[in-house]
């Protein structure tokens, strides 16, 4: 393992931004902010979600566009969510928070209707195995327990395999509406086409893999849907 990670490894322990529990203490205690992350963040503004945010440098693009949400990216890997834990404690953004887990325990970190928005951004599409696919159903249905009613989930990829697989298997099996699905965003540019507002957000601002893909040339697909 080399140095650095050591490292950040020691310094994650210190940002009171940055939550890791084992799996153990989350069995036999719980989370101790679930159903209390208004009192976290000294408010009760919406909660955002980022699932697999990598180094969350989206999370803390988006907290710095909407200083009126509350944003947490999720992911399991401590030496990715360290720069964007440092960043966020470094630059006093309150509303900003990161936990460390598998996304597959991510029902213990909230209570019902404590989210109220999920951006899943550049996940492993896992071809091989479709139960690991962050918006298969086993997932969506780990998301419900604690999204409000109707909130949006946010899906950009590269991937146009989980892009059709999302919008041809999943939703239309299950009870979900979809507001709006590209197979290439960039193509139809915000600025003139007002009459789709969710493009704004989806182009404003990009996640370190989409920056990456983008200068490869590859088309970036995009869907958001909704949870009826
Ligand atoms: C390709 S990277 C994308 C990172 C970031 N969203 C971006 O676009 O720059 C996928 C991320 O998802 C995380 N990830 C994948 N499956 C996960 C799981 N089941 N639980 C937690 N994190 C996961 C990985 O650790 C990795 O950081």
């Amino acid at each position: 393992m080399g140095h650095h990670k050591l490292e950040h490894f020691a310094e994650n322990l210190t940002f009171p931004n940055l939550f890791q529990v084992s799996y153990e203490m989350l069995k036999q205690e719980g989370f101790a902010l679930r159903g209390r992350w208004a009192e976290h963040f000294g408010n009760s503004n919406p909660i955002t979600l980022e699932l697999g945010c990598g180094k969350g440098d989206y999370t803390v693009a988006l907290a710095r566009i909407h200083p009126d949400r509350n944003y947490i990216g999720v992911d399991i890997k401590g030496a990715r969510l360290w720069r964007g834990a440092k960043t966020a404690h470094e630059d006093h953004m309150d509303n900003v928070a990161f936990i460390r887990t598998r996304i597959e325990l991510i029902e213990q970190f909230f209570a019902p209707e404590e989210v109220s928005e999920i951006w899943i951004t550049f996940p492993d599409p896992q071809p091989k195995r479709a139960n690991k696919r962050l918006t298969c159903e086993r997932f969506l249905g780990y998301y419900k327990h604690f999204l409000k009613p109707g909130s949006p989930i946010h899906l950009k990829t590269d991937s146009q395999e989980l892009h059709e697989y999302t919008r041809d298997e999943v939703i239309p099996e299950g009870h979900y509406t979809v507001e709006y699905a590209t197979n290439d965003l960039y193509a139809t540019p915000a600025e003139v086409h007002p009459d789709i507002p969710c493009l704004v957000e989806a182009q404003m601002t990009q996640t370190f893999y989409e920056r990456m893909f983008l200068a490869e040339g590859k088309p970036i697909t995009y869907i958001k849907f909704r949870i009826n």
